[in-house]
């Protein structure tokens, strides 16, 4: 194996990146956590934004959304996605690829849970990605769950997590000159013993 020491050190890919967001966590002024989402539509044209990572558990990374979302139909359709995370001030950045399935069981309820009641209400009153008349018409559909839904909703049921189990994972960090350091990690599917690799700047 190439050699592979400091911040790129360790044999499990999930750990080095907890401990990278850890750092991030620090350093960053705003979301650490933010990734940008890249997915493909049913004519493989792609499409990205960001949203906020929730959860590296010991084989995935988390997110939630809308489950009517452009994106969630995007996931539901190709069944693969793969993010980019860069902080800037450690000039450092993750890229994974891989495979996704809904988290919709107790975890979603659980971090549903957690979010604020405005957040919580929001979820419940936004259709997300679809056309929207007003400010004004968003505000009326919050004014109307929140007298359906009280002060306690449950998560919506088109609101959940997905999880993405990568196949890819590449850590890069800045070097001078532009000589920056990358390691690739790799396996043919999911729940296979990864493969390390130094790549080229
Ligand atoms: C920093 C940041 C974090 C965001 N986090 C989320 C998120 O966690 N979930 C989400 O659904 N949208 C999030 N968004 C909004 C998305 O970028 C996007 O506008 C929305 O999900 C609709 O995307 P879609 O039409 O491709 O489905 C975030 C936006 C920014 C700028």
């Amino acid at each position: 194996m190439a050699e592979r020491g400091g911040i790129f050190a360790g044999d499990d890919p999930f750990v080095i990146a907890r401990n990278w967001l850890a750092e991030a966590e620090k350093t960053e002024p705003n979301d650490p956590n933010a990734i940008a989402l890249a997915t493909v539509d049913a004519d493989g044209l792609p499409n990205t934004r960001m949203v906020l990572l929730k959860d590296i558990e010991d084989d995935a990374f988390v997110f939630y959304t809308n489950y009517g979302s452009a994106k969630a139909q995007e996931l539901d359709g190709a069944g693969k996605a793969a993010f980019v995370m860069h902080w800037k001030s450690l000039r450092r950045q993750i890229r994974v690829r891989g495979v996704i399935e809904r988290e919709e069981g107790p975890q979603a309820d659980a971090y549903y849970a957690s979010r604020s009641l405005k957040s919580r209400l929001g979820a419940w009153a936004s259709h997300q990605s679809q056309p929207l008349a007003s400010r004004a018409a968003l505000m009326a559909e919050v004014a109307k769950v929140t007298a359906t839904h009280g002060p306690n909703p449950p998560r919506p049921p088109f609101w959940g997590g997905y999880r993405i189990r990568p196949v890819e994972i590449e850590f890069w960090a800045d070097g001078a000159f532009r000589l920056h350091d990358r390691f690739r990690w790799r396996r043919n599917q999911k729940n296979d013993s990864w493969s390390v690799e130094r790549l080229n700047p």
